[in-house]
């Protein structure tokens, strides 16, 4: 009797996180967990894909990590929106001065891989374009193909990392599209990744730009003339 019940909670436990193939379905590849913070989020990138809504160009997130954010992305675009995902999928680059090290050691993000995401995304039936590898090399190479930006989402945490992506892809955002920085001059985000806001404000500063408030994350507006 033990040993039947035994065999029958093991073989729903391998249909539950094994496919057909014998392969392991990874946690993350299933759903996403619905929580407060999560529906904020969405509420939040859905008024920006709003506000770009008239303004042609791909959408580009630089710092994808496990992939939630460029689900969003994605299925808040909707197929007529090509979407990008730039990440190491290995964690940061060097840090600069500028970067605190204890909040690099305690939230590493190495805890993903290409494959990892790209079968998240499958998993829910969205596409976007991956590419692996430091904003540095990959940045350069690419932004010919991705062409015209509509909403550009950063979200990588450090000094050099900003810049980078500020310095290479701003020139690609269309008119009236937006730049929307998930670390900027909120508190906490401020003692943990304090290069992030010192890389927008210097960048900003170069250009005459100015940070607004986009309704629970800063962005900046590419002017339109
Ligand atoms: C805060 S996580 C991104 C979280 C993700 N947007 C989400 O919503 O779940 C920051 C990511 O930026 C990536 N990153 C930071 N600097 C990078 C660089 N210079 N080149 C490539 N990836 C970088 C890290 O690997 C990490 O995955």
């Amino acid at each position: 009797m033990f040993k039947k019940l035994l065999k029958k909670a093991r073989k729903k436990w391998r249909l539950r996180n094994f496919n057909l193939f014998g392969w392991r379905i990874l946690r993350q590849e299933r759903a996403l967990p619905l929580d407060v913070r999560n529906i904020c989020k969405v509420a939040i990138y859905a008024r920006q894909v709003d506000r770009v809504k008239n303004v042609p160009g791909a959408f580009v997130e630089c710092g994808v990590w496990k992939g939630r954010t460029l689900l969003m992305l994605a299925a808040l675009g909707g197929p007529n929106r090509t979407v990008w995902g730039f990440d190491s999928f290995h964690g940061f680059p060097e840090l600069s001065a500028h970067d605190v090290k204890e909040s690099a050691e305690r939230e590493h993000f190495r805890d993903t891989s290409l494959p990892m995401v790209q079968k998240f995304l499958a998993f829910n039936k969205v596409s976007a374009r991956l590419i692996q590898g430091y904003f540095h090399d990959t940045l350069p190479k690419y932004k010919t193909d991705i062409g015209p930006i509509a909403l550009l989402c950063l979200d990588c945490d450090i000094y050099d990392s900003y810049r980078v992506c500020l310095e290479e892809l701003y020139d690609s955002v269309s008119p009236g599209g937006v730049i929307l920085l998930d670390e900027y001059k909120n508190s906490e985000e401020l003692r943990k990744w304090p290069g992030a806001a010192k890389a927008v404000d210097e960048f900003c500063a170069a250009r005459s730009l100015a940070v607004v408030d986009g309704g629970g994350k800063s962005i900046i507006i590419k002017p339109r003339a």
